[in-house]
């Protein structure tokens, strides 16, 4: 399974991307907003830092305002993947765009019908948010169950990016079903990386190695 970062914070995407954890990125118009600064030189900045797929969303709700919204984002950089919402025209944009060998983020998914028909527009990546599903009291991976079996049973290539991911049993459960990609707000990789058991572990093994120094022992490696 792949693993994105859900964020425009530079500072963030250069953490994880120095431990080899990206594959790519995911922004949106409110994660840009969250930023402050200058959004078009963070969208450039992390089509530099990163070299897998970068998706960077269009504002225009209508086609010929996104065709000519994304091609200006694919000039930022070969692994930008125009992102555009889940609307009759983002259809029709994500059709022209896939046709021109543009790759496509079909967004703002929420039932398995949407997703369906995103991948028979050609979009390379469905993103259903599965958060926000669970907000308003259904079930956000049963969306990722039904999605998986029906691009399975018509051998779909469109992936299943999960998104509006809120907490780490997400990603396990995101994992089991086989989703291709999850895209990961910082705090939820951080909380990925850490259990209690491997800090107490690492603090039993220094008390122990300062143990040998109190003898006068080398313990310079
Ligand atoms: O990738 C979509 C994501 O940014 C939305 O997350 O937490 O606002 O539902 P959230």
């Amino acid at each position: 399974m792949k693993i994105f970062l859900d964020t425009a914070n530079l500072e963030s995407i250069k953490k994880f991307n120095d431990m080899g954890l990206l594959d790519g990125i995911t922004t949106n118009p409110s994660l840009l907003s969250k930023e402050g600064g200058d959004p078009k030189n963070a969208m450039k900045e992390i089509t530099k830092i990163i070299h897998g797929d970068v998706s960077l969303e269009v504002v225009s709700t209508e086609y010929s305002g996104m065709m000519e919204e994304g091609k200006r984002l694919r000039a930022y950089g070969e692994n930008v993947v125009v992102k555009v919402p889940m609307t009759p025209d983002g259809l029709k944009a994500c059709k022209s765009f896939s046709s021109q060998g543009i790759p496509v983020n079909v967004t703002l998914i929420f039932s398995a019908n949407q997703a369906l028909l995103a991948a028979k527009s050609g979009a390379k990546y469905v993103s259903p948010f599965i958060g926000r599903l669970d907000d308003i009291g259904q079930d956000g991976m049963n969306l990722i169950k039904e999605i998986k079996e029906i691009f399975s049973n018509y051998a779909f290539k469109t992936q299943i990016l999960v998104a509006s991911v809120r907490h780490p049993l997400h990603v396990i459960d995101a994992a089991k079903i086989g989703a291709d990609v999850v895209t990961l707000p910082p705090d939820v990789l951080d909380k990925m990386l850490q259990h209690p058991l491997t800090k107490i572990g690492l603090d039993n093994f220094l008390a122990d190695w300062e143990k040998l120094k109190q003898k006068n022992l080398d313990t310079k490696i």
